[in-house]
């Protein structure tokens, strides 16, 4: 008589079951037992921080901690800006927000080619940004005809990024001997020529 035999006697022998009446009622109790363990947290555990998962290089906002540091850029054009796109893993992606540029490196996964906000890369995108828009004729630094409820959108925006990411520079129009200050007057700026 094999081992097996023995212990499927013995089974019926002291509980009266057949084997697959014992072995069922066994894992039924089994995945009971396991489901009410897992209604309650152990005091030790309870305290503890949550467990973060997913790509461990992302902050709590999505942003990547491994991105370099900022590094202050000072005044460039919107021709300068342009460049930083993406496209070289060697320059950070900036974005400009009223004239103010954004490094937005840490954000690569929204702006890097092929995120979904890769459009805003390298561009001042003021007016795309209040009015919600990834028209191409949108992204530009155009406030003129905007609404108050647009502005008040742009606002909420500016302090996203004020809050996220690292000011590292300023956008001045092109051939800065022009005296005027920023205001989303810029040449080669799509919206101006439709006026
Ligand atoms: C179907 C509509 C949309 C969905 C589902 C969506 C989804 C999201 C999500 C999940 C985030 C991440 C939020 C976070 O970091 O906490 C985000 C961020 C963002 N979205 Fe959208 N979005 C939508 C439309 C838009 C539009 C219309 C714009 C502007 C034109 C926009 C611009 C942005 C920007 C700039 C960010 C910030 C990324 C960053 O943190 O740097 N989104 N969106
Ligand atoms: C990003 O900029 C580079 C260099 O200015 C350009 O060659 C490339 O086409 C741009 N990429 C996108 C997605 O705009």
């Amino acid at each position: 008589m094999g081992v097996y035999s023995t212990v499927m006697e013995a089974i019926t022998w002291y509980t009266g079951l057949s084997p697959t009446a014992f072995f069922t009622i066994l894992f039924m109790m089994a995945m009971v037992y396991r489901t009410v363990c897992g209604m309650f947290v152990s005091p030790e555990d309870y305290n503890k921080p949550p467990i973060v998962t997913a790509p461990s290089n992302l902050g709590l906002d999505g942003a990547n901690i491994d991105a370099p540091e900022p590094v202050q850029l000072g005044e460039m054009t919107e021709q300068e800006l342009r460049t930083y796109n993406g496209s070289d893993p060697n320059k950070p992606i900036l974005v400009s927000i009223r004239g103010q540029i954004y490094d937005v490196s840490a954000g690569r996964n929204f702006y890097g080619p092929g995120g979904p906000y890769a459009m805003f890369a390298g561009k001042e995108c003021s007016r795309a940004l209040a009015l919600l828009s990834f028209k191409p004729v949108d992204i530009n630094g155009n406030l003129e005809d905007l609404s108050e409820e647009d502005l008040v959108i742009l606002e909420d925006w500016e302090y996203k990024f004020i809050e996220k990411y690292v000011k590292v520079g300023q956008l001045v129009p092109e051939k800065s001997t022009q005296q005027n200050e920023f205001r989303g007057e810029i040449k080669d700026n799509p919206v101006d020529e439709c006026k």
